[in-house]
């Protein structure tokens, strides 16, 4: 597929079946960007490039973030190199029952941390696309502080995390900027049937707008009653984090 000279960039988003990727695909569309969306859930995928009329505008592409051995092929298969990176996969066990099923717990791992790292690093060590210009990670606030009631998830957004700050170092001196957004709780397929607090719920739309936007923020932590619990949390000392839930 030849991408038409029309758009003026392309974005590579893993894990665009996402409720905020897919907000944020409609996003980079209308400002002319080409989308190479990629997913496991393709024929999801491909009725939602339907029903928003971005057909011009979006690949659709099949991938597997924990399916690291077709990585590369999946990379090298890809019919344009991207600009933009947007890594927004995510799997969420309860951490009570996660303590107990590994196969839980390791995929959280894997989808977060192992997944990201295995394609991201593959995307950077591409030396042949020279306008690689920004790659945007979806973590999240549990990844800031352990706690006793989601460690488990939040430690794999904290690797993540992490990670994506290296990165950013490691690639600065090629001019690419490595942004992590770092979100609090987002009305999304995650968390239905959650109980969680409504007046701190952000819409997947809200959060695509702060990815999109991101420009040269190294972190993003979007919505302002989040951005107070961010700094709350990030000077907290451990006796007082062990008081919340
Ligand atoms: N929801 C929240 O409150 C919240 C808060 C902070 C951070 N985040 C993070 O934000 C990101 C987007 O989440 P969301 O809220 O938009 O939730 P979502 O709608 O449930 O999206 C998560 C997506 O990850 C995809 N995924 C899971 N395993 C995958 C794999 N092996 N390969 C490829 N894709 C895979 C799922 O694909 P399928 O559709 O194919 O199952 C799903 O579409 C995630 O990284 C999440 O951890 C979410």
């Amino acid at each position: 597929m030849e991408v038409p000279e029309k758009f003026l960039k392309t974005v590579l988003v893993l894990g665009a079946n996402s409720d905020v990727a897919k907000e944020a695909i409609k996003m980079y569309a209308k400002k002319q960007y080409f989308v190479l969306a990629a997913s496991r859930s393709t024929d999801e995928l491909h009725q939602f490039v339907q029903n928003n009329n971005l057909k011009e505008a979006v690949e659709v592409v099949y991938f597997d973030a924990i399916d690291f051995v077709s990585h590369a092929s999946f990379y090298k298969s890809l019919s344009v190199a991207p600009h933009i990176v947007l890594y927004a996969a995510g799997y969420l066990k309860d951490n009570v029952e996660a303590m107990t099923d590994w196969q839980g717990c390791f995929r959280m791992m894997q989808v977060h941390y192992c997944g990201a790292v295995s394609i991201i690093n593959i995307i950077v060590e591409d030396q042949q696309n020279n306008h690689l210009e920004q790659i945007i990670g979806l973590s999240s606030l549990s990844g800031v502080r352990g706690r006793k009631s989601n460690f488990l998830y939040g430690s794999t957004k904290s690797a993540f995390t992490q990670y994506l700050t290296g990165l950013r170092q490691y690639v600065a001196h090629r001019k690419i900027k490595v942004n992590v957004v770092v979100a609090g709780y987002i009305r999304s397929k995650m968390t239905q049937g959650l109980p969680l607090t409504e007046s701190l719920m952000l819409e997947p739309a809200f959060i695509a707008r702060a990815v999109v936007h991101a420009g040269n923020k190294k972190v993003l932590v979007p919505g302002i009653k989040w951005k107070i619990i961010y700094f709350i949390l990030k000077i907290l000392p451990e006796f007082l984090v062990a008081k919340l839930p």
